[in-house]
């Protein structure tokens, strides 16, 4: 089942998602730590469909995150192949109206919650720029510790993770 939370839920995408969110991958400083940047209406479109085929195949999947209030999408959220290969990453992502009203880590939250409950992974990471202050923030917020300094996307960044064992002990 898709997370959903006080506030957010998180639903399949729809092909016509890309008109609506095509703005928010396209702003400098939503993108400025996504590596490769800003994204063109070529580049959300083919996000959005490969999200589909995945969601489609029942593999991990990063999915819109919906406002309850308004059906607004603020974001996405969800779980994706770190780089393509065998580790599992937490991603989220925010548009810059919603900032500072902790929709991500209370999305993020429940992605873990159900990862870990719903499905077999076993241990979850995420990675960003050290620049990246608010999205480490979210990661400590979310539980995940840090695992040190990796080489991701041709750069260093801080990685963390949390493991199922790790999780059970203090939830
Ligand atoms: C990373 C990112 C999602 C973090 O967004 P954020 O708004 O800082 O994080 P949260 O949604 O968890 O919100 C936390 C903030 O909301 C505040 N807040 C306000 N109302 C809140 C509420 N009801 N509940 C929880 N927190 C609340 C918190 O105090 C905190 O503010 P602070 O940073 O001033 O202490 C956002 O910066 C983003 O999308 N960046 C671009 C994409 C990106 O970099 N993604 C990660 C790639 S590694």
């Amino acid at each position: 089942m898709l997370p959903v939370t006080e506030r957010l839920y998180l639903r399949p995408w729809r092909a016509d998602d890309c008109d609506t969110v095509v703005t928010m991958y396209a702003k400098p400083q939503v993108m400025q730590w996504i590596p490769g940047g800003v994204w063109d209406r070529d580049k959300t479109s083919r996000f959005v469909t490969r999200m589909i085929e995945a969601h489609e195949r029942r593999d991990v999947c990063i999915y819109p995150v919906v406002l309850k209030e308004s059906a607004t999408i603020v974001g996405h959220c969800g779980l994706n192949h770190l780089e393509g290969g065998a580790e599992i990453e937490i991603a989220y992502l925010v548009d810059d109206r919603f900032w500072r009203r902790g929709f991500a880590t209370e999305i993020a939250g429940a992605v873990l919650h159900e990862a870990f409950h719903a499905t077999n992974v076993d241990r979850i990471v995420a990675v960003a720029f050290p620049e990246n202050l608010r999205s480490v923030a979210v990661m400590e917020r979310i539980g995940m510790h840090p695992i040190g300094v990796a080489r991701h996307f041709g750069a260093d960044v801080v990685k963390y993770e949390i493991t199922r064992s790790r999780r059970g002990a203090v939830e």
